[in-house]
């Protein structure tokens, strides 16, 4: 390729390769058991491919409507309804998307323009503050503080302004595995009364939320939903991350405008895939069943760690453990997880990676969305440290 005198006037001059990517790497080249990046070790069920085979064979392979299926947002509204209690209409709200991430980035690039700013909690999920900046939109960093992760109502209030366009809430949360109360809903539905903010709700954890505690979807309370989009993924749901489909629901209102954007965006989500979803969906037991099957590998791998001198902090969703190294060194988390994958042959992700300025409380995140085999095999080289 020829060298090019071109002045290329980066939109993201701070984004270098992911933390993931950079993890991942490294332990496939240490041969490392990767807890890092967020994904299944283990095959979905066969049935689901077998229902996306007979959508291939029937001759569903094709573009399909833009906002997705028929059956497929029907099957979502269904669900939606039955868990949170409100009917989104299948035909104008609930779109079909290339995964959460499209679903996040679409939603951002509809609402948030060029100076306005959006409320995220910190530590964030890595894809808001890039898709903000893109549109030229402000990340306004709200504290969600170690040990306990909790928001604090009070210094989110004081960084809501004429030019909050947006507020994007995470719950279950990814790292922290903390979970939302009805409280905090209430907090949010108050602070965001008599205002025009648009409240972008990722749930794509919705259905891994543990001991018995239930999740808190902004869907199940009218006054929050009438603002809100909704993000969930059935890759997280159904094992599937690769297949990257997920979905988003909102008022008609809001979904019109987030369609605008969505059919320049990506259009539309492959056909043969939302066929054998909307199928493999009709036995709810899939999805309400999730939470006791991560319960479980939750639980393994907290007792397979019980001996070792990490911290573990509480895990009340999601399938991420985090831990405190404090007992074992005092490195910077990032360069504590380089070593540990080079030397212990565990590789996690350090929680500061999710802090747009890199704050550091000693903490690492493990992904127990693994085979018993894998997690059993990873915690005896952690008890050895
Ligand atoms: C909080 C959160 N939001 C969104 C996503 C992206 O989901 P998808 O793979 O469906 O794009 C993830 C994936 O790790 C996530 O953890």
């Amino acid at each position: 390729m020829p060298q090019s005198s071109l002045r290329i006037d980066a939109k993201l001059p701070r984004v270098g390769t992911t933390i993931f990517t950079v993890m991942s790497r490294l332990a496939a080249d240490c041969g490392a058991i990767n807890l890092s990046q967020g994904f299944p070790d283990f095959q979905p069920d066969a049935s689901l491919f077998a229902a996306t085979l007979q959508a291939m064979h029937d001759g569903r392979n094709q573009y399909p409507p833009m906002a997705g299926v028929a059956e497929l947002r029907a099957a979502i509204s269904d669900k939606v309804a039955a868990l949170y209690g409100v009917r989104y209409d299948s035909e104008s709200e609930v779109t079909v998307t290339a995964g959460a991430t499209q679903a996040l980035f679409t939603a951002i690039a509809a609402f948030v323009r060029a100076g306005d700013e959006v409320v995220v909690f910190e530590p964030v999920y890595d894809s808001y503050m890039p898709a903000i900046e893109t549109v030229g939109g402000k990340a306004v960093c709200a504290t969600l503080r170690f040990p306990d992760y909790r928001p604090d109502w009070t210094q989110v209030r004081a960084l809501l302004g004429p030019r909050t366009r947006m507020i994007i809430i995470n719950s279950p949360h990814n790292p922290t595995g903390s979970v939302w109360s009805a409280e905090d809903l209430d907090c949010l539905a108050e602070l965001t009364r008599a205002t025009d903010i648009v409240v972008l709700a990722d749930e794509v954890y919705e259905h891994i939320v543990f001991d018995g505690a239930s999740h808190y979807s902004v869907c199940s309370r009218p006054e929050l939903a009438a603002r809100s989009l909704v993000v969930s993924s059935f890759g997280k749901t159904y094992h599937i991350t690769g297949w990257k489909i997920g979905y988003v629901v909102g008022s008609a209102g809001l979904m019109n405008e987030f369609r605008k954007v969505h059919q320049f965006n990506v259009f539309t989500v492959n056909t043969p895939c939302q066929v054998g979803i909307a199928e493999y969906m009709r036995d709810a037991s899939r999805h309400l069943g999730l939470a006791h099957f991560y319960e479980q590998k939750r639980n393994f791998f907290r007792t397979q760690l019980q001996a070792s001198r990490f911290d573990l902090l509480p895990c009340a969703g999601t399938y991420f453990q985090l831990a405190s190294y404090r007992r074992i060194s005092d490195l910077p988390d990032i360069e504590f997880a380089r070593w540990l994958t080079r030397e212990a042959g565990v590789a996690a992700i350090p929680v500061s990676a999710f802090h747009h300025a890199g704050r550091d409380d000693g903490v690492v995140r493990f992904c127990f969305a693994k085979q018993d085999t894998t997690l059993a095999a990873a915690a005896e080289r952690l008890r050895g440290l």
